[in-house]
């Protein structure tokens, strides 16, 4: 049942007595709750916010609603790790309902200054008529994780030519300089994205909207994101409004890539080429990068997407993180890998080398519901390989080349509880036939694949039985060699999933 809107502008603080015990009742008993993927303590979680490394740790908040799984209030909540594998819940980072963020702190980013962790979000309040009034606001968090907020904005207005829609501010460094983007919509209801600079990140100038070669492309862009790798520039942004266009935007909300020459910070020209979405998956949206200390660009996603509802929604949770990734350009196109500090996370190994000839055949002794799993296949003149998973009877999740097409598909039709049909449950996507490397993280509601090391990835949310468990491959139209390897996941180690956090 959807929540009144009374009931979604809540603080924590206003909750019932005895409500979020209650709720975490609801969650405990979930059957879908992750073992190593970052979950909310109850509520919604969606998109990450403020990745960064500040006093030798990783910190990743995300956008969170503790109260239920509509889009309510919105908090930032905290976890940070020292390996990118194992993270600790630290409890709220920003809590909203001051005059700025009376209606949520919305998605923003992170910098280092000072030696303070400098926080740049949107504040959303609402006015009496329901209108949205966005606000760009600061906070920081010293070196014993105390979270301040300014009791100002550093942007209070919406540039002329824009709308209210005008948020979720990304902060690096350049050169002297601070820049950040934000997400925009223009009076004549497309999207952009604009630039700002600063030199403190306190008094901030509007240096105008980033000339791409998109100038009507979708309604609004969320969540953008610029960086340079090698000697490129690329801007990762989440339009809204685009039209399905065959294998492509099948999503209700797509988030993707243009790659061009760095962007020019004064003249804001930027020379790109097409724009590419992300992940082939059915799960993925708002994907945030940051810069490691080691110089790798690491991107996190919510796996999840907005108007959306998920199975859980009714055990009282909903939306988790992916894992990290890095991030490389190969043939300009952007690839993406699991981080190698996941490694860790792996337990009992499990290995296979068998043929198949025209037929499927189940993996004894590697059943699992949460698991590394490395797939490779060769040498076949099959039509059709592939394997299914989280399988168990008629239920199963099914990855699979398919040879007369030229394509990858994800097939989770059979998976368990299916999602509503906004999304559909079939994704396809081109790759050049050849060798197959499938490298996927199964865990107890989702999967990510990633295909011949990152060149193409699938993000999903599954919500299968947890009785389906098997494995098997598969081959048809011929015979293939598959080779296979297998960690099982258990969990990964966990803080104090408390409520409350440190902040000020
Ligand atoms: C994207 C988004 C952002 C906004 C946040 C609010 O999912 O809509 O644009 O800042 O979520 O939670």
């Amino acid at each position: 049942m959807k929540m009144t809107k009374e009931e979604k502008y809540r603080l924590i603080t206003q909750a019932k007595p005895g409500e979020l015990a209650e709720l975490q009742d609801k969650v405990n008993r979930s059957v879908w709750r992750q073992n190593y993927h970052i979950q909310p303590p109850t509520g919604l979680l969606n998109d990450p916010n403020g990745f960064s490394y500040y006093q030798g740790e990783y910190h990743l908040f995300y956008q969170w609603f503790p109260l239920g799984t509509d889009h309510g209030m919105k908090y930032w909540y905290h976890t940070k790790s020292a390996d990118l594998a194992t993270w600790d819940s630290m409890g709220i980072g920003l809590e909203p309902g001051g005059p700025y963020d009376s209606h949520g702190a919305y998605s923003g980013s992170a910098i280092e200054k000072d030696g303070r962790l400098y926080l740049l979000y949107t504040g959303n309040t609402r006015d009496e008529a329901w209108n949205r009034h966005p606000f760009q606001c600061l906070a920081y968090m010293n070196e014993s994780g105390f979270i301040n907020k300014l009791g100002q904005p550093v942007i209070s207005s919406v540039p002329p030519g824009y709308t209210d829609h005008f948020r979720d501010p990304k902060v690096w460094k350049s050169g002297d300089d601070y820049c950040c983007v934000i997400g925009a919509q223009r009076t004549d209801r497309t999207g952009s994205a604009v630039l700002y600079r600063s030199k403190d990140l306190l008094q901030w100038e509007f240096t105008g909207e980033i000339k791409t070669r998109l100038p009507r492309f979708g309604y609004m862009w969320e969540c953008p994101d610029y960086f340079e790798l090698d000697d490129s520039g690329v801007l990762l942004f989440c339009p809204q409004g685009l039209e399905a266009d065959e294998d492509r935007f099948n999503n209700i909300y797509q988030t993707g890539y243009v790659i061009g020459k760095p962007l020019n910070p004064l003249t804001l020209e930027f020379n790109h080429g097409p724009f590419e979405e992300l992940d082939r998956g059915f799960d993925f949206y708002a994907a945030q990068t940051m810069l490691a200390p080691d110089g790798r660009r690491l991107l996190v996603g919510w796996m999840g997407l907005p108007d959306v509802d998920y199975p859980t929604d009714e055990s009282g949770w909903s939306g988790c993180l992916t894992l990290p990734r890095q991030l490389t350009l190969r043939d300009g196109k952007l690839i993406q890998q699991p981080v190698p500090e996941l490694a860790k996370l792996r337990k009992a190994m499990h290995s296979a080398e068998i043929t198949l000839n025209n037929e499927t055949k189940r993996l004894n002794g590697f059943e699992g519901i949460s698991y590394e799993l490395i797939c490779e296949i060769a040498n076949g003149d099959a039509a059709e390989v592939g394997l299914e998973f989280r399988a168990g009877g008629e239920e199963k999740t099914v990855l699979k080349y398919d040879g007369a097409s030229n394509k990858l598909i994800l097939d989770r039709s059979l998976s368990g509880q299916v999602l509503g049909e906004i999304n559909g449950n079939i994704r396809r996507c081109r790759m050049a036939a050849g060798k197959l490397k499938f490298h996927l993280f199964v865990d107890v509601s989702s999967v990510e694949v990633f295909v011949n090391d990152g060149e193409e990835v699938f993000t999903s949310r599954i919500f299968p039985d947890p009785g389906s468990t098997e494995i098997r491959l598969f081959s048809y139209g011929g015979s293939a060699e598959f080779r296979v390897l297998k960690w099982d996941i258990t969990s990964m180690e966990k803080g104090d999933e408390s409520h409350v956090g440190k902040s000020a």
